[in-house]
């Protein structure tokens, strides 16, 4: 083989790699954190952070994909590498009595864009500037109905179907019949989701033309626009069947919502149906757990989710989206919202955090839940903004040393009164969380907890930078106070988490172990090896392909 023949082999080759990494698989979503955002509520072309948002009203109130890019740095500042935006599409037009389709769940025409978010060009800005941020971009996705607003009448007999693009006529839709009984499956698949006011028209997603039109409108949107991931809206409400055709069919990650509490039925579609979906039963602990002060269930849920579940790290980890109420409508306390974001974060799975949980936001359901992030000022200082930075840094970083973070699975390992510790990541170079139930309001104690390091270890709270030491048995003597959470990790592995005055360098394993950390010569040589090994692997699979 001549030297050019190798030449344009290696390119096709690399070529192949840069390419296939556009559509991003489950495992390349497993290391990343999503911030969710609501566009009409995040961030304006104008800049204003004064323009008023009624949120009862619920009107649009500005919020478009131009304002969403000059509010990056925001998001990044977090340490967030994935922005999930609320759907795209144009939505019906007109009011009812409480609002109108800003938040974009009510479908009119898949081939046209929103125009209240911004231009194709824009979107296509927005995916690029995601991109040059080596930020994901992710979308929420209806497929399960259309929207028609019939103000009070009778859904059965006042929708005029040929609205619609492109399923402009009846045949593409089930019968009407409103759903009985929402965890019956087949009411909750055949029927309409929606109200009296806005049905919502149930996609007849067994038929074939609708499964062919729905696989290639979302694969052609997501070739024009650089799409990395899929959130599936209403999952639950779309048959199974479909689901699968559409998950094989459709080239990206997807994690799919089903508003269900059940292990069982999440295993039952993470086996059969989709990949992943958001980790509802978990959340469903966590405020119960964090709420209620009771700490059993949560403690036996993750176990319980770590023997169950195919793959609780391809879940998405959330404690606050557009449909639930608020963590700071239970409680104002924030010792409540920390340790809630604490455990959000360094769960299995990948993390989600809605707008505006950063900044102890309060609304306690639809729709004043979805307030108007720009009146927050985007303030940076704001506790939980500094919190989700640090969080994010300690997971990379523990990721970044261990050898398989992102697939290993957190234990319980200790369950009192009020507290709760979890572990993650390989013996010696684990995350552990200790997290308490107590309001900020309650004193300081001890607490003495077999933490899983060894005996003598040096480690640090990287949340207050304080060091500790496991004593000759193993134990850690916690020092609880105010509620507050504890994040433990290896002194001696600190370098380069950007944490606690620790620099943020690319370090391996082997430089801290070794004690040549942080110097430039070091991780030149790093990135060097990683270049090495990368011809070399692509070397390797063209003689495979060769022989
Ligand atoms: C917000 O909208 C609601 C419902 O339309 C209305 O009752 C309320 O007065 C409005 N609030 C403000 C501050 O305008
Ligand atoms: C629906 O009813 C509301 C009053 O509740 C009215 O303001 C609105 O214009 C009506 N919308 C349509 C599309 O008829
Ligand atoms: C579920 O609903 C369907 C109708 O939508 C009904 O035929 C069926 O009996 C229900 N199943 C159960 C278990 O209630
Ligand atoms: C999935 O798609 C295939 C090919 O279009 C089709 O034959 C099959 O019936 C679909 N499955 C379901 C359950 O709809
Ligand atoms: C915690 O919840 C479990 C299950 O719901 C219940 O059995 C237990 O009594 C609760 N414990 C406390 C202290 O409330
Ligand atoms: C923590 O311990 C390490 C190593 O033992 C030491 O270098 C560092 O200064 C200590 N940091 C604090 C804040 O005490
Ligand atoms: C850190 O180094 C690893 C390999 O040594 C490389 O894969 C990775 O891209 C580097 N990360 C950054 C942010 O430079």
């Amino acid at each position: 083989m001549s030297r050019s023949t190798l030449g344009r082999l290696v390119g096709l080759l690399i070529t192949g790699l840069i390419s296939s990494a556009s559509a991003a698989r489950t495992v390349d979503w497993k290391p990343r954190s999503i911030y969710q955002t609501m566009t009409d509520r995040f961030a304006r072309t104008d800049g204003s952070l004064t323009a008023p948002c009624n949120t009862t009203a619920g009107f649009y109130c500005g919020g478009t994909w131009r304002g969403t890019i000059d509010r990056l740095d925001y998001i990044q500042g977090m340490g967030f590498d994935a922005v999930m935006i609320s759907p795209i599409i144009e939505n019906i037009h007109g009011q009812v009595s409480y609002g109108e389709a800003y938040h974009g769940y009510w479908p009119l025409n898949f081939n046209t864009l929103n125009s209240h978010f911004g231009t194709h060009q824009d979107l296509l800005d927005l995916s690029a500037a995601l991109h040059s941020r080596g930020m994901y971009f992710m979308m929420d996705t209806v497929i399960n109905n259309m929207a028609y607003i019939t103000n009070g009448s009778n859904p059965a007999t006042h929708i005029d179907y040929s609205v619609f693009t492109p399923f402009n006529n009846a045949d593409y839709f089930h019968p009407y019949c409103k759903i009985k009984n929402w965890e019956n499956m087949t009411d909750a698949q055949r029927c309409q989701t929606g109200d009296l006011d806005v049905p919502l028209p149930d996609l007849f997603t067994e038929h074939a033309d609708v499964q062919q039109l729905l696989i290639a409108w979302a694969n052609n949107a997501i070739k024009t626009y650089s799409i990395d991931g899929l959130r599936i809206d209403a999952a639950k409400h779309v048959n199974t069947g479909f689901l699968q055709n559409f998950s094989n069919g459709v080239d990206t990650f997807m994690t799919g919502e089903v508003l269900e509490g059940a292990v069982s039925i999440m295993e039952d579609y993470q086996s059969n149906y989709i990949d992943s979906l958001p980790n509802y039963p978990i959340y469903f602990e966590i405020i119960d757990a964090f709420t209620q002060g009771n700490t059993s269930q949560l403690a036996k849920a993750v176990e319980n989710m770590r023997i169950t579940m195919p793959d609780v790290n391809a879940m998405a980890t959330f404690s606050e989206n557009h449909d639930k109420p608020r963590i700071g409508s239970y409680s104002d306390d924030i010792a409540m919202a920390k340790n809630v974001l604490v455990f959000t974060m360094l769960f299995d799975g990948i993390p989600m955090i809605y707008q505006g949980q950063e900044q102890h936001l309060k609304g306690n359901s639809v729709p004043v839940n979805r307030e108007a992030i720009w009146l927050t000022k985007y303030d940076t200082n704001a506790v939980l903004y500094q919190l989700i930075a640090k969080l994010n840094r300690i997971r990379n970083h523990a990721a970044l040393l261990g050898t398989n973070y992102f697939e290993d699975s957190t234990h319980t390992i200790y369950q009192g009164a009020s507290e709760l510790g979890f572990t993650k990541g390989v013996q010696g170079r684990q995350v552990v969380m200790v997290l308490s139930t107590q309001p900020s309001t309650s004193g300081a104690y001890n607490l003495d907890m077999a933490v899983t390091y060894n005996a003598g270890t040096v480690i640090m709270d990287v949340l207050n930078c304080k060091n500790y030491t496991v004593d000759n048995q193993g134990l850690l003597r916690v020092d609880m106070n105010k509620g507050e959470p504890r994040v433990f990790f290896p002194t001696q592995y600190m370098e380069g988490s950007g944490l606690c005055g620790y620099s943020e360098t690319n370090v391996t394993l082997a430089m801290l172990e070794t004690g040549s950390s942080s110097t430039s010569a070091g991780m030149q040589f790093t990135s060097g090896t990683g270049v090495a090994a990368l011809l070399l692997a692509v070397m390797t699979s063209m003689f495979v392909m060769l022989v």
